[in-house]
């Protein structure tokens, strides 16, 4: 009903989303979810994309946003998803995670594959496929959530962080690629974040996700980088945020956290 809506009230300001549509990958779960929340209260037109088609219907439906089932591992999928959308301001490539955590000795091959599709070929089919509408869009914001993985190694985490690298690889060359045209290319960086399924999906127990927490004091969670995603992408246009590195207090860096008993 006009005149219910805050934002087409007189004299109030139009939300920063307004008019712009955000196509969120991975919001079936933590931080997917919480991104495309906070993009839609903060007016976007949001899209939301994942396999578990329910979740993200679920979501969609009490953030106000549109739901389609996305596999980024699958070309169709990919392909189809893409051909469902008329227009993209701001793609959030978020799909990813871990799916072990083994010495290199004992590397499981199928899991090195599967950390590589879904987290850097899912990454680049996407930003393929969408690429030609962010270009359209005349002001447009390409978003990859990488990692401190992407950044440093450690025992144990290889298949994922040399995926994430890959990921923080594929942004900076696209911010050199793109250079001149008007899409910012975005890398968000968290440490540790307490989401319900990553840790899980990496180690297999809960026991052992819920280990990975134990005594740190408010690790992040989903919502600190749906705010921080949100941030960069509603600055003036011609601000590019880079690469913003993200950790809970308590992690001072990857092997240093602060635990209390
Ligand atoms: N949690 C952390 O500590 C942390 C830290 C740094 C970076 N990250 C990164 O942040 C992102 C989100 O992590 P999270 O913690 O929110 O984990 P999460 O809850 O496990 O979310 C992962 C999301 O990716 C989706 N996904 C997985 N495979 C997919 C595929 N083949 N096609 C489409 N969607 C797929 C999942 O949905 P479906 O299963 O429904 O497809 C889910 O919505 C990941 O890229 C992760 O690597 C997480």
């Amino acid at each position: 009903m006009p005149g219910t809506d805050p934002s087409h009230s007189p004299g109030s300001r139009p939300l920063p989303g307004q008019g712009r549509t955000a196509v969120v990958t991975g919001a079936s779960s933590g931080i997917g979810a919480a991104t495309a929340a906070r993009l839609a209260a903060e007016g976007f037109d949001v899209v939301v994309g994942a396999r578990r088609i329910d979740r993200l219907e679920s979501l969609a439906a009490s953030i106000g946003a549109r739901a389609l089932t996305l596999d980024v591992t699958d070309p169709a999928s990919v392909g189809a998803f893409a051909d469902a959308i008329d227009r993209v301001d701001v793609l959030v490539n978020n799909a990813g995670g871990a799916f072990d955590a083994l010495p290199v000795a004992d590397a499981d091959l199928d899991s090195w594959s599967r950390a590589y599709d879904v987290n850097v070929l899912g990454t680049v089919r996407l930003t393929k496929a969408l690429l030609p509408a962010l270009r359209a869009s005349g002001a447009a914001d390409l978003v990859f959530v990488s990692s401190t993985a992407a950044m440093v190694s450690y025992e144990g985490g290889a298949s994922y962080t040399a995926a994430k690298h890959g990921v923080h690889t594929l942004a900076e060359t696209l911010r050199l690629e793109l250079n001149g045209e008007p899409v910012r290319v975005i890398e968000i960086a968290p440490g540790m974040v307490r989401t319900d399924e990553f840790s899980l999906n990496r180690l297999g127990s809960a026991d052992a996700a819920d280990a990975v927490y134990r005594g740190v004091r408010e690790p992040l969670v989903a919502d600190d980088i749906a705010d921080c995603i949100a941030w960069t992408v509603t600055r003036p246009h011609h601000v590019n945020i880079d690469l913003m590195v993200v950790r809970p207090l308590a992690q001072a860096a990857q092997h240093k956290v602060a635990r209390e008993s």
